[in-house]
């Protein structure tokens, strides 16, 4: 099968809030700089929740961790336990035909797929809700045949076991994984013949199976209700431990500046500071007077207004702001590291569009960019004012400098 795009693709994709909030916890995980690091737990939880993988997701995920889109795709498409393609939405089952399996009746698995779901593999079934494959070894050759649903293995399968499996599933049942001929795990048929000891004290399932069953986390979507289940720092309440300003409520954003109002609030802000640098100097200490006297009233102001007209335009040249009265044209945001194509165009149809305007956010700006981008604490991490500020002076940062060169992935 040609591991590919599929034709007809959604509109867009985002994570639910609670994988949203997994899928940062998992990019935390990894150093500075190996965020990349990342891409196959969020692809998969991607597909989790929308059963396959879709251009739209594909694009979500390299935005996340500033891939390129074709990187992604690659992972995407060389691992076959990604989808790419609608699949069931009860359950897609991957049946191993591999050498074990096919000795052990991986055949028969297959004929039972064929008959109860759909001719073709890849093919849903009449409902639309189960679909199947054939795959290579999925290494649980001790207890072929075996076929895997969703992160689970369900082993030691026979034609008739498996076919009721489908039947149970079709009506609602979740199916216990693990060997379904009554194994624990993959002893011997006959029983275990040394370390009997550790039989006192196991589970009713063998570790995998136990765990599975107890979070009834078997072929079942997540729909993004579920807290994460395999982020410790999550709690059940979905909230993170120790981090309860994260865990407030969101404040009301503030409304966002235009680039021309940060603008001119820049160039306040500089006639403010140069006029208080005057204030300093003895002729402006004759300030005061202003109000005693007429004549001081009226020259002062004047001598103030015309030294601060000599020293802007030196100013105006380097400060990052100046350069925000010129939106209209374009910096490559690309150039700073954490921003790829789709970002780019969320930051343009907010308004962003020149180093500039970045370099001047506050924090009030940066919380209301990452409430708007959907990657709260991206603006941060990845330092992205401090960049825009040497970026927008004429330097290259060591990111901008191999982007240039198209050494990023
Ligand atoms: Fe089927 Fe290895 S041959 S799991």
């Amino acid at each position: 099968m040609l591991r590919r795009l599929y034709h007809d693709q959604p509109e867009s994709f985002a994570f639910t809030t609670a994988n949203q909030t997994w899928a940062e916890g998992q990019i935390t995980k990894y150093p500075e700089g190996r965020q990349a690091s990342a891409v196959i737990p969020l692809l998969w939880r991607a597909q989790e929740q929308e059963g396959w993988l879709s251009k739209p997701a594909i694009e979500y995920v390299a935005d996340m961790l500033g891939m390129a889109y074709i990187r992604v795709l690659e992972v995407a498409s060389f691992y076959f336990m990604f989808q790419m393609q609608p699949v069931g939405s009860v359950a897609h089952i991957q049946i191993c035909g591999t050498t074990s399996c096919m000795i052990c009746g991986a055949e028969d698995l297959i004929a039972v797929c064929r008959e109860k779901i759909a001719a073709k593999p890849h093919e849903l079934s009449a409902d639309g809700r189960f679909s199947w494959e054939e795959v290579e070894c999925l290494g649980a050759c001790t207890n072929a045949p075996m076929a895997q649903i969703g992160k689970d293995y369900f082993e030691d399968l026979t034609a008739d076991g498996f076919a009721k499996m489908l039947d149970d599933l079709a009506a609602g049942t979740l199916p216990t994984p693990g060997p379904q001929n009554g194994r624990y795990a993959s002893e011997p048929l006959t029983g275990l013949t040394s370390l009997k000891e550790y039989e006192s004290g196991q589970t009713q399932y063998n570790a995998s199976a136990q765990l599975a069953s107890d979070l009834g986390d078997t072929v079942k979507r997540i729909d993004g209700t579920e807290v994460p289940l395999l982020t410790p720092w999550v709690g059940k309440d979905g909230k993170v431990a120790g981090r309860e300003a994260e865990n407030a409520p969101p404040a009301p954003a503030p409304t966002p500046k235009p680039a021309v109002k940060q603008a001119e609030e820049a160039k306040k802000k500089a006639k403010a500071k140069d006029k208080s640098v005057e204030a300093e100097k003895p002729e402006v200490k004759a300030k005061p007077a202003k109000k005693a006297d007429g004549k001081a009233e009226t020259k002062a102001p004047k001598a103030a207004k015309v030294k601060a007209k000599d020293k802007a335009p030196a100013k105006a040249k380097k400060a990052p702001a100046a350069k925000a009265t010129a939106p209209s044209t374009p910096d490559d945001l690309k150039l700073l590291k954490g921003v790829g194509p789709a970002l780019e165009k969320k930051l343009h149809s907010n308004g962003v569009t020149t180093f500039a305007q970045i370099a001047a956010w506050g924090s009030a700006e940066i919380t209301d960019m990452d409430d708007k981008l959907l990657f709260k604490g991206r603006i941060e991490r990845d330092n992205w004012v401090e960049q825009a500020k040497q970026l927008a002076e004429g330097d290259d940062t060591e990111f901008s400098q191999r982007a240039k060169k198209g050494d990023v992935y």
